[in-house]
Parts: C-alpha cells; sequence; structure tokens
C-alpha cells in the first residue's frame, strides 16, 4: 500500500434547534463509511463534526421555552450526539460553534479578511419588529403570496403556488414573532467582498476540486457575478460580537464552517490528538499537505464552494481539497412529511430498527452525485432481507454450525479451493477504489455479486451432504472453512458500512478489528466462537410501527421549520403541518363554469390492474368507458391491492392530454384524495352508475 496519507474529514453541522432525522443521516452514514474505509485501508483519517449553535432561530426557540440558549444548545448537543453514537457515526470529535476555539477562529479570520480590505461597511434599510426591538430575517415575516393570495405565507417563497419573492413584495406583512405590522430600519451592517476572490475561486473550481454537477453549477454562478456577502447581524442575535463593534454579531453562516477548525482544534488539544501528534497547523496552514474534504448536503454549496475558501484563502489558510455534496433524501418518493408518517426522527427509527439497515440500504443507494436518493420502505425491507440477511449472514450460518459441531470450532489448514479464494482477493481493489470514489452503491453490487458466488459454492459442495456420509469429515471441514473465508472477505468488505455487524463478526471470528491488508490472507487453522445469528429479517411489522409512530410525533410545535435556521435561502426539507387538510390544502382561485365543463369526467370500470415493474408506487389500470379503454397509470400501489381493484367502477378525467411516462402511455387520470402513499383513497360512484356516463 502507497503512504498513510493525512486525511481531514467534515460533515456539516447540524443546527442545534432539532432533532437529527434521516435525511441527516445521509449525510452522516455516507461520510463515516468513507471515514472508516480510509482507517481500514491504514491512513489516517480524522472526522470532526459540531452542532452549528448560532442564529435568530435558536435564540427564539430558546426564548419560547423559557430557557437560555445556552441550555437549549447542550440539550440538543446531548440528543445529537447520542442519535449519532446509536447510528456508528464515530466522530473523532464533536464540539459546538458556541466555544472558545471557534470564537477565537472566527474573529481572526474576520480581522485578516478586514485588514487585507475584502470587508466593506454599508447601511442597509430592513424590516424590524418595533414590538420585539429586533430586525426580521426574511424567514420571520409572513404575509399574503403576492402571486396567488394564500394568507399566512412566509417571507421567501409561497407553499402553495411555489412563487419566490422578497418579502417586502407580501401583501399585509405581519412578524412571524409578534404579529406586529413590521417597519423599515436603517442598519449598518458589514460585507464580505466575494468578487475579490473571483479569480481565485475560479482556479480552485477548474483545478478538479469539485463534482462535475458543482462546478456548472458554479459556472452560472461566477457567469451572473459574485455579490457581496452580508456577513453581520444586529442585536439581539445568539452569536459572537464582531470584534470592536459591540451590538453588531456574526452572521451564523460567517462562524459555522470555522466551526470545522474550531472542532480540529479542540481535537489537537485532546488527550486523544495529543497522543496523535496532531498539530492544527499542519492541517490548515496554506502549505498544508493533508487532504481537506467537506461532506454537505446540495443546498448548502454556496456556502462552502465561495464563500468558505474565498474567506480562508483571504485569512491566509489553505482551501479545502474537495467538498462533497450529495443530494436531499425522499421517502417513497416524496419529500419526507409528518402527515404521511415519512419524516423520521433518527430516535424514532432507532425504537423500531436496527440501524444498520438504514446504512446498509443508504450505501446500497449512494453515488458519488449529487442525485436525491429515495427511501422505498417496502425496497429497504426486501433488500435488506435479501442481501444481508438471505446472502452475507447466511453463508456464516450455513457454515459455522458443522465447524463447532462437528470440528469443536476449529478451522482447516488449507482451503479446499484456494482459487476461488484469490478470485475474491483479486476484486478488493475494485471495491476500494468505489469506496474511494464515493460510489457506495457500486462497492455494494459487487460485494453481493461476490455474496451470490460464495452461496453458490456452498450449494454446489452442499455440506449438509457430506456431513450425512461417513468418511467425509475432512471434507466437510474444508468446504465450510471455505466459506467461513468467503464469508470473512464479505463482511470486511462491508465493515465501513456495517460497523456493529462487523465487530460481531470479529468476535465469533475470534479475530482483531479488520484491517483491508488483512482481506489478502485466509484464516486458517484456527479456533472461532459458535455462531449466533448476526442479524434478523425486518418484519413489515416494524416499518409499520415506525410509520405510525412518527407520525403521532407531530406533537412538536407547528411553528418551527426543519431546515428553516439560517436567514438566507436555504431550502427547508419540510415544512410545518397545518393540523385540517383545508390548511394544508388550501381552496384553489374560484374558476367559473365553463372552465369547470372543459374537464370531461366519465364513470369507468377498472377491468385489470397490475403493478409496474420497477415503479414502487404505481398500478396499471386498464379502464373501461364502455365501449373504449384507456390505460392509466395511477399512484395508488401502497394503497391497493391490484386484484381488490378488478371489477371496481371509479371516475376517470377522459380528455386529459395523454402523457409518456417510462412504463408506457397513460391516457387519463383517476380521481383519488389524500396525501399519497397509502393514504389515497379513489373514488367510487354510487350504485346504478354506468361505465361511460359522464360526470358533471
Ligand atoms: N447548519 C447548517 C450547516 C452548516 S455547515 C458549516 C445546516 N444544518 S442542517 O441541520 O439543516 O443540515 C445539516 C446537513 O444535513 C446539511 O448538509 C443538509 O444538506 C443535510 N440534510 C438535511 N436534510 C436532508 C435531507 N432530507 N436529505 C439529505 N441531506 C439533508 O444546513
Ligand atoms: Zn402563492
Amino acid at each position: 500500500m502507497s503512504d498513510p496519507r493525512e486525511i481531514l474529514i467534515t460533515s456539516a453541522l447540524p443546527y442545534a434547534n432539532g432533532p437529527i432525522h434521516i435525511g441527516h443521516l445521509v449525510e452522516y452514514i455516507q461520510t463515516d463509511i468513507w471515514a472508516r474505509f480510509q482507517r481500514m485501508r491504514g491512513h489516517r483519517c480524522w472526522y470532526v463534526c459540531a452542532d452549528d449553535a448560532h442564529g435568530t432561530p435558536i435564540m427564539l426557540k430558546a426564548r419560547q421555552e423559557g430557557i437560555s440558549p445556552e441550555a437549549l444548545i447542550a440539550r440538543v448537543s446531548a440528543e445529537h450526539q447520542a442519535d449519532f453514537a446509536a447510528f456508528r457515526v464515530a466522530f473523532d470529535n464533536y464540539h459546538s460553534t458556541h466555544s472558545d476555539e471557534n470564537r477565537h477562529y472566527a474573529s481572526l479570520i474576520y480581522e485578516r479578511n478586514r485588514d487585507a480590505g475584502h470587508i466593506a461597511r454599508r447601511t442597509i434599510t430592513q424590516a424590524y419588529d418595533p414590538v420585539e426591538q429586533m430586525f426580521l430575517p426574511d424567514r420571520f415575516i409572513k404575509g399574503e403570496c403576492p402571486k396567488c393570495g394564500a394568507p399566512d405565507q412566509y417571507g421567501d417563497n409561497c407553499e402553495v403556488c411555489g412563487a419566490s419573492y422578497s418579502p417586502n413584495e407580501l401583501k399585509n406583512p405581519r412578524s412571524a414573532v409578534s404579529g406586529a405590522v413590521p417597519e423599515q430600519r436603517e442598519s449598518d451592517h458589514y460585507f464580505f467582498k466575494l468578487a475579490d476572490f473571483d479569480e481565485m475561486l475560479k482556479a480552485w473550481t477548474g483545478g478538479g476540486s469539485l463534482q462535475k454537477e458543482v462546478a456548472n453549477k458554479l459556472g452560472e454562478w461566477f457567469a451572473s457575478g459574485l455579490q457581496e456577502w452580508d456577513i453581520s447581524r444586529d442585536a439581539p442575535y445568539f452569536g459572537f460580537e464582531i470584534p470592536d463593534h459591540p451590538g453588531k454579531f456574526f452572521y451564523v453562516w460567517l462562524d459555522a464552517p470555522i466551526g470545522y477548525m474550531a472542532s480540529f482544534q479542540n481535537l489537537c488539544d485532546s488527550p486523544k490528538g495529543q497522543a496523535a501528534g496532531l498539530d492544527f497547523d499542519r492541517f490548515w496552514s496554506r502549505d498544508s499537505k493533508a487532504e481537506l474534504y467537506h461532506f454537505i448536503g446540495k443546498d448548502i454549496i454556496y456556502f462552502h464552494a465561495l464563500f468558505w475558501p474565498a474567506m480562508l484563502h483571504g485569512a491566509g489558510f489553505r482551501v479545502p481539497s474537495a467538498i462533497f455534496a450529495h443530494g436531499f433524501l425522499t421517502v417513497d418518493g416524496s419529500k419526507m412529511s409528518k402527515s404521511r408518517g415519512t419524516f423520521i426522527k433518527a430516535r424514532t427509527y432507532l425504537d423500531h430498527l436496527n440501524p444498520e439497515y438504514l446504512r446498509y440500504y443508504f450505501a446500497a443507494k449512494l453515488g458519488s452525485g449529487v442525485d436525491d436518493i429515495d427511501l422505498s420502505l417496502e425496497d429497504f425491507a426486501f433488500r435488506v432481507n435479501a442481501d444481508l440477511v438471505g446472502k452475507v449472514v447466511n453463508i456464516a450460518s450455513r457454515s459455522a454450525g458443522f465447524i463447532t459441531k462437528r470440528f469443536a470450532g476449529r478451522l482447516s489448514a488449507a482451503l479446499p479451493a484456494p482459487a476461488l479464494f484469490a478470485e475474491f482477493v483479486a476484486a478488493g481493489g475494485s471495491i476500494a477504489e468505489a469506496y474511494e470514489r464515493r460510489e457506495y452503491s457500486r462497492a455494494v453490487r459487487e460485494i453481493m455479486a461476490l455474496a451470490d458466488r460464495a452461496n453458490q459454492y456452498i450449494d454446489e459442495q452442499a455440506p449438509w451432504v457430506a456431513a450425512k456420509q461417513p468418511g467425509r469429515e475432512t471434507e466437510l471441514q474444508d468446504i465450510c472453512t471455505q466459506g467461513l473465508n468467503l464469508f470473512r472477505l464479505l463482511i470486511g468488505w462491508l465493515k465501513p458500512i456495517l460497523p456493529g455487524t462487523a465487530a460481531d463478526s470479529e468476535a465469533f471470528l475470534q479475530v482483531p478489528p479488520l484491517t483491508w491488508a488483512d482481506l489478502d490472507r485466509p484464516l486458517l487453522d484456527h479456533q472461532i466462537a459458535p455462531f449466533k445469528p448476526l442479524m434478523t429479517r425486518v418484519e413489515p411489522a416494524q416499518v409499520a410501527a415506525l410509520l405510525e409512530a412518527s407520525k403521532e410525533d407531530l406533537t412538536g410545535d407547528g411553528a418551527s421549520r426543519p431546515g428553516a435556521s439560517a436567514d438566507q435561502s436555504v431550502p427547508a426539507i419540510d415544512t410545518a403541518t397545518p393540523a385540517t387538510h383545508l390548511a394544508r390544502d388550501p381552496l384553489a382561485p374560484t374558476i367559473d363554469f365553463d372552465t369547470f365543463a372543459k374537464v370531461d369526467l366519465r364513470v369507468a370500470r377498472i377491468v385489470a390492474a397490475e403493478r409496474v415493474e420497477g415503479a414502487d408506487k404505481l398500478l396499471a389500470l386498464t379502464l373501461d368507458l364502455g365501449g373504449e379503454t384507456r390505460q392509466v397509470f395511477a399512484g395508488i400501489r401502497a394503497a391497493y391491492d391490484p386484484a381488490a381493484l378488478v371489477g371496481r367502477l371509479t371516475v376517470m378525467v377522459a380528455n386529459l392530454a395523454p402523457r409518456k411516462m417510462r412504463f408506457g402511455v397513460s391516457e387519463g387520470m383517476v380521481l383519488a384524495a389524500g396525501p399519497g402513499g397509502a393514504d389515497i383513497f379513489i373514488l367510487t360512484p354510487d350504485d346504478g352508475a354506468e361505465p361511460g356516463m359522464k360526470v358533471k
């Protein structure tokens, strides 16, 4: 192997005003897998993180709970760390942006940029809440949407019609904090002159530090010109006061990424860091040879690929070696939703399911790009059961029993099929390359193909037959030794993804923690422990209970918008869930009769209903209109058994323009109510209606 690399990696710092949910976990699991892989390869890889503890939402949430912001962030930090630990996300250090180290580096980076002329001061006009006596971030102004008139919309975009606008366009604006009518007031703000770094950023972007899609996006941003960035906020604010400017605070996004440095400094100063001889400058100085990678979601690329390297550079520090952005998690094809029970908190998941399942499922879906990834709950159970329980663990359970019972736990001294073992070892290089490139789905595919191969070997050798035939003892021991050795390679390769199962397997095999280099040689003439089941199946009832419990979690305050902690457009992943259907889905604007009459609704009989290969949510329906038939794809698979639909009458939109889908042409739509998933209800006419009748 090549010389050990020195690598510092981070995940984005979660906001300290809400719980970790499974969307976050895509990122922390992705990063943790990479860190574990690098360590298994013998590299010196440090993984640090922290809570992002500053900003208006955290200040207001603490106020609402009647506690200090410090008390709030201490409680949330403990919860976050417990959740991460349970998912086996193994940070080398977890710190807070509300820390001495962060105050030090935030001030230093600001001062160095200021002294180099990269900070400007300007007076701006901003909405002000006269009751609370505070300036209002966009997200804390509510009013009627200027486009569609929907009430109660936030300051920057409408959740009903999707329009985005600036808060001063809202009709009847109100402060979301006090309900007062906002005033416009002037205040001095400090701006970071991002355009000063135009050339440096272009060179960095062109240097291969970014994924293709991200580099393209940056190209667009460069083309539209780099704007000055407002890095200050007025009191009251929970954050760091700007040196020499009492009453002015650093905007949360100024000190948030600096939290990566702060956490690393804190690690350097800890006993662990000192024992390892960690030195801050070796990682952060401009001539550092260490690698620095930030794993982030695609919503915060601007901050990490523009502001952050510019700030670092302006202050004389090194810039990141690369930014690794990932997409967003959807559940069953949609944004996570509290009403559907798919807004799943890490803690709720842990109450029902083994964290290794989710780690495996995410890995099986993750590539190196920024595509969103979907957690299909049906597919989740299927893959975990088929791959992990049915293939990998099965190899061990098929082999171990005989070794324990017939050979007192002893493995043979030689492999009966060394060529097969060598074939497996040879595959390790490609698997390692897939991990290195963050193509975990490819690594998983390759490992599972080998798991199939191992099971095939056992099928062919049929140890259970040898076990019944006297005189074949040695052969039986050899076959099982071969099986367990193949299992050992598979579990070794899966170890970054399944650290818990790997640790149990190491205990069962009675070997020290597996490294990548160990996987070149077989385990022979060796004593193993009795086999205990390493993993159980996912039961549909557990998944159902998880969704049910996630629905019950709705008791939380409706006003907090997850992910909305910044007052600069960082898209939220979900919105508060209003209590009624009408509130969730407000009535559409009035139409005249003629507009309605254009829609040709007909009674139709479902004459056939089938699942669609490759589409988890769809059923293909054949509808009889009393003479003509139509094919319609309906997203009702989670709610209806196809067989139970055949023969039923329903109502369809018969004059909708046909739509070409991946699976065929959809020639209309059936009418159904409900949010989707399992909560969808198709309409049925009263008895007596006949196919083809017009609905009016
Ligand atoms: N506090 C900022 C990050 C500051 S980094 C210096 C923040 N926090 S967050 O809690 O909203 O998100 C933390 C990370 O989780 C982000 O990288 C974000 O993209 C990611 N995710 C949050 N929801 C997600 C999904 N639904 N799916 C995938 N990743 C998601 O942003
Ligand atoms: Zn609107």
